[in-house]
């Protein structure tokens, strides 16, 4: 039965054998040095990054009796990186890049792996029927409706996790769309990646799947009908991060001198605030914590740092406590949700407790600061004054008193 997709008015429902030449040409000049740019030499964890180590962490959550069958597989970066973790049955790695296959074919000796060059269009169906595991990432985006709505077909009654880019007006995916309409005319090329609707997504691979975000910002969506094993993929970045020489390298000129700042403000509210009471602070790693283990009323969550009393994450740690104070120093724009972690903390305080937050102003130190960051892999949101202060408004707070720290960030005593 042919699927009737009245929105998809983007894609060519004509579908000319000379477009797959056009693609597989495409892919063979360009498949080596996209790997190359997005996962080897990058040295910060980008969304493409965060999209494959999701659908790794979900593989490596399967059956390993099932049969994977693998769609537009590149030079098998993914299977690469869960082979030495988990033997499936069977795993086939299918693409339309001769290019990418055959480099493939020459790394890959696995005896249950089969390695399939071939368009979506022209690949055998009894390999899809055969299947017990569909995924592709980063395809669904080239493909037109034929191919889309066959891998549609078959994913239905299995297990299926696929990726593809979310069609909305959010400013990043315009400036990725205007990226991608200057290659095409810089390569006069006619191959374009598309974005796709909700609704047509949810149409092709049924109601019963649901659609999630695979970095907060990005355009990117995953389709999938099993459950995301979320803990997983924070553990698996989290692993990430410690591997960076960040712990080191943030005491170094300049960040020691700004921290010793932040220590001071910290030390300042603290004795102004709270000479009784509960402390939780957040980020712990920002101080040489000693100085601020007066007692035992402090309480470090950092998931970074071997001497915080919890390691772990705030935006995930279930508390079984509350707070007279809350310390959130440089570490709101680590957060994937400031606006659930602002209400977490709501929730965390005492009634008339005190937040103290300290927010990185737009600056050059801050870009600095921000490469700083990105360069060790960790990709931080910057937050503008205004929506933090609607953001700690909107929750419920009361800013009480903001400081300026010229050049560098402002401080916020906000009570609850
Ligand atoms: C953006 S890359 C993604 C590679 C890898 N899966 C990843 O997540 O990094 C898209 C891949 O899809 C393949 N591809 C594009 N159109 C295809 C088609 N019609 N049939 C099969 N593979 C296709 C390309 O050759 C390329 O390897």
């Amino acid at each position: 039965m042919k699927l009737k997709i009245s929105s998809f008015s983007s894609l060519n429902q004509s579908y000319p054998e000379q477009h797959l030449n056009e693609m597989r040409n495409y892919w063979d000049k360009k498949i080596l040095e996209w790997e190359k740019k997005r996962y080897l030499k990058s040295s910060y964890i980008n969304p493409i990054q965060r999209r494959q180590a999701i659908i790794r962490e979900f593989l490596l959550s399967m059956d390993p009796g099932l049969t994977v069958l693998e769609l537009g597989c590149g030079t098998g970066l993914l299977y690469k990186s869960i082979a030495p973790e988990k033997k499936f049955k069977k795993y086939y790695l299918v693409d339309i890049s001769k290019v990418a296959t055959d480099q493939l074919q020459t790394t890959v000796e696995d005896s249950n792996v089969k390695i399939i060059n071939s368009s979506i269009r022209n690949l055998d169906i009894n390999i899809l029927k055969e299947a017990d595991l569909i995924l592709s990432s980063g395809l669904l985006d080239w493909l037109e409706i034929d191919e889309i709505e066959k891998i549609a077909k078959y994913s239905k009654g299995k297990t299926f996790i696929h990726t593809f880019s979310i069609k909305s007006f959010s400013p990043i995916r315009l400036l990725h769309a205007t990226y991608m309409k200057l290659l095409r005319l810089k390569f006069k090329s006619l191959i374009v990646s598309r974005y796709h609707t909700k609704q047509d997504i949810y149409q092709l691979f049924g109601h019963k799947s649901f659609i999630q975000k695979y970095y907060q910002g990005s355009f990117g969506r995953i389709i999938t009908n099993q459950k995301i094993n979320k803990l997983a993929i924070r553990n698996y970045f989290k692993a990430r991060y410690k591997e960076v020489d960040y712990q080191k390298k943030q005491s170094s000129f300049p960040w020691i001198l700004l921290k010793k700042l932040e220590q001071s403000l910290y030390l300042d509210y603290f004795n102004k605030h709270l000479k009784e009471g509960t402390t939780l602070n957040i980020g712990a790693n920002t101080f040489g914590l000693t100085d601020f283990k007066k007692g035992n009323k402090i309480t470090t969550i950092d998931p970074c740092c071997q001497d915080a009393n919890i390691i772990d994450d705030f935006e995930i740690y279930n508390f079984n406590q509350k707070f007279d104070m809350i310390v959130m120093i440089g570490v709101i724009e680590f957060f994937e949700s400031p606006p659930k972690s602002v209400k977490k903390a709501h929730h965390l305080l005492k009634e008339n407790g005190y937040l103290i937050v300290f927010l990185h102003k737009d600056t050059f130190l801050t870009s600095l600061y921000y490469r700083f960051h990105k360069n060790r892999g960790i990709n931080l949101t910057p937050i503008s004054e205004r929506d933090f202060i609607n953001l700690i408004e909107k929750t419920g707070f009361t800013i009480e008193e903001t400081r300026s720290f010229p050049l560098w960030a402002n401080s916020y005593l906000i009570k609850k």
